[in-house]
């Protein structure tokens, strides 16, 4: 019999700081990471590419089901990502991008096409999950589960700073608006809402700098897992 790969599920809203947080975790574990976020985005980003519309639930889950990529990590935990063999950068992490996701995000066939797909990164020695869903639906079983929350103002604050940082132009009053809608139909939505599970460990970050944030991931990690590289 084979025990499954130990999860780390991380959860919470845009911009709060989850990729960070599970990038640090990942490279500190050294184990795997799964940025659920990133295949909705490759989803909406090969519909567009298509001429799908993003509305057509059974088109979008036909690109879902026959999705093309690929994730390797960098030296320093980042991730490489190609979409039909051919990297993707930055166009991956515009709002746009992130709005377009959203919008294919709520479509229940689409979530359904991505399920496996996100269970199959578990594997051993252990797996960070980045997303909105991990605790409640993609792994349940999680053995820690965290949710990380941030005023809005704050996080508009910080994923202009991270959009800046990538050469990305950013408004930082209409980028505010652009997450309060995202945020808006990721918690509202009929099917995996944004919401923490029922055993989730919950973080106001807002006033909080992100060394702090992975203290206290890793302070807990510690109390529940028993990891040799913790030791
Ligand atoms: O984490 P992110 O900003 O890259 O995610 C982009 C969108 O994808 C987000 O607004 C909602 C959707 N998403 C989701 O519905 N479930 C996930 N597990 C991850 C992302």
């Amino acid at each position: 019999m084979s025990a499954l790969a130990p999860v780390i599920a991380v959860d919470g809203p845009s911009g709060v700081g989850k990729g960070t947080l599970c990038q640090w975790l990942a490279v500190r574990l050294g184990w795997r990471l799964l940025d659920s976020g990133a295949l909705y985005r490759l989803t909406a980003l090969a519909a567009l590419r298509r001429n799908a519309p993003l509305e057509d639930e059974d088109r979008v889950a036909a690109v879902a089901t026959r999705l093309e990529a690929e994730f390797t990590v960098r030296a320093d935990g980042g991730l490489r990502i190609t979409l039909d063999g051919t990297e993707v950068g930055v166009e991956l992490r515009t709002e746009q991008c992130g709005n377009a996701a959203s919008r294919v995000a709520a479509l229940p066939a689409v979530r359904a096409a991505l399920l496996q797909r996100q269970r199959d990164f578990r594997r051993a020695p252990g797996l960070i999950a980045d997303g909105r869903d991990m605790g409640t639906m993609v792994f349940p079983d999680a053995e820690l589960k965290l949710f990380l929350t941030a005023s809005a103002e704050e996080r508009a604050q910080r994923r202009h700073k991270q959009l800046s940082q990538q050469g990305l132009d950013a408004n930082l009053k209409s980028l505010a608006g652009e997450i309060a809608e995202r945020d808006a139909r990721d918690s509202q939505r009929a099917i995996a809402p944004l919401r923490p599970a029922a055993d989730a460990e919950i973080l106001d970050t807002t006033r909080l700098k992100i060394a702090d944030v992975c203290a206290w991931a890793l302070a807990l990690t510690a109390q529940r897992l028993t990891l040799p590289e913790l030791r």
